[in-house]
């Protein structure tokens, strides 16, 4: 007969699931819990969510391109050729050919002298501020961070001192106060807010940087592809292209693929080669999916109406809500959309409203971003139909009557 108490680990398990699942009550009723939905068959601006054809407003797909059949196409042709798997990390034996062509073609992209690819802007994030910065050191850091950032920032056990949002007074009174007590300092932002989609003065900061010989750190997620003359980013938007020490971008937001990058100079990329621990110890990515992108970069050189598109998209959706007596703040023309409602259960019950009547947008709540800032995420991509997003305008702005302004 077996003795159910000599199995102390299963013991444990039970108590550990009566624990989480307690916290998970806890997170239900204050409206913050969490769960998966299947989307599937995007197509045109809209998906398969959970089985029925909804018009996505909540992706990052800003120009379209995840699903365009030129990037299926360039991924199936190495496929085909090269199997799925790289295999290895780059450094052991998953470094291919593709892999190099790419980043070379990104760092011209960026106007940077070489790129680093990375298996996402999370782990791009978390590995290359603790390569840069530890103890010691000091990371200024703006309060609307992105997770991302905030881990890495964490991880590097470097100081770590948060000025308010997107002012650069404040950072410069900081960096006044103690920049001097420390080796290194880094000045974190994002380039475009992912929450806020609102921009950092990127032209301000590089003065600024120097003056105080602080290396500059873009985030540039959500930037890059759909704002600046040739969708570089927002370091091209902000004019200051070259004048950026570390330039992080993902490509699973415009891009349509999966994957990140960090660009920057030459010594930058050989440094963070042996450094960076994220990539480091990580298998390289599928040769594939670096073909796509490949793809997805040349389209977006020749395609520049999508850009276009995207801002004409984001205009008008903010004109109608404006129109309705509802700001979105933001760049006027900025595809980012928030509409702050502040409490969450409220936030949660317009995005299903909204739902019911075939729109998916996203709900963002704490701690994604700060407590009493509840709102909906709103993004628009160069392939939704106009009168498609007339048509959320209209639903929201039915949905939201009565909800204080
Ligand atoms: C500013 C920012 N950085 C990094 C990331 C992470 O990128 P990835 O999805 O490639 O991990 C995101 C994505 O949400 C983001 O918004």
């Amino acid at each position: 007969m077996v003795d159910p108490t000599a199995f102390s680990d299963a013991a444990e398990t039970r108590g550990m699931d009566a624990a989480l699942d307690e916290e998970l009550q806890g997170l239900q009723s204050a409206g913050l819990r969490r769960s998966l939905r299947q989307v599937h068959q995007r197509r045109a601006g809209t998906v398969l969510l959970d089985g029925e054809r909804v018009a996505d407003f909540a992706s990052n797909d800003y120009l379209g391109l995840a699903a365009d059949p030129r990037l299926s196409r360039a991924a199936s042709a190495v496929l085909q050729a090269e199997g799925v798997g790289a295999g290895a990390a780059r450094l052991i034996s998953g470094n291919h050919p593709i892999h190099e062509v790419l980043e070379r073609t990104l760092a011209r992209f960026k106007g940077c002298e070489h790129a680093l690819l990375f298996p996402s802007g999370y782990m791009a994030n978390v590995g290359a501020i603790p390569a840069l910065v530890g103890p010691g050191d000091v990371i200024y850091s703006d309060a609307l961070s992105h997770a991302s950032l905030i881990d890495g920032c964490r991880l590097s056990k470097a100081t770590i001192r948060v000025f308010p949002h997107a002012d650069v007074e404040a950072l410069a009174a900081m960096l006044e106060a103690d920049r001097h007590e420390f080796r290194r300092a880094l000045i974190v932002v994002e380039g475009i807010f992912s929450m806020d989609g609102d921009l950092f003065p990127l032209d301000q900061l590089v003065p600024l940087a120097r003056r105080y010989d602080a290396w500059t750190y873009v985030d540039d997620a959500h930037g890059t592809g759909v704002l600046g003359a040739t969708g570089a980013g927002s370091v091209e938007h902000c004019g200051v292209t070259g004048q950026i020490d570390v330039i992080v971008g993902t490509l699973g937001k415009a891009m349509g693929t999966s994957g990140a990058y960090v660009a920057g100079s030459q010594v930058l990329v050989d440094y963070l080669t042996s450094r960076a621990r994220s990539f480091i110890y990580t298998t390289g990515a599928p040769a594939a999916i670096s073909a796509a992108t490949l793809e997805a970069l040349r389209i977006i050189q020749v395609e520049s109406w999508r850009r276009d598109a995207v801002r004409e998209r984001a205009m008008r959706l903010r004109e109608r809500l404006r129109a309705a007596g509802r700001e979105a703040p933001g760049m006027s023309d900025g595809h980012i959309i928030p509409v702050l409602i502040g409490d969450p259960m409220h936030t949660m019950r317009v995005v299903a409203d909204l739902r019911r009547r075939g729109f998916l947008v996203g709900g963002v709540r704490p701690p994604t971003v700060p407590t009493g800032t509840s709102r909906l995420r709103i993004s628009v991509s160069a392939v939704h139909p106009m009168e498609l997003v007339d048509a959320l305008a209209a639903t929201l702005i039915d949905v939201m009557r009565g909800m204080p302004v």
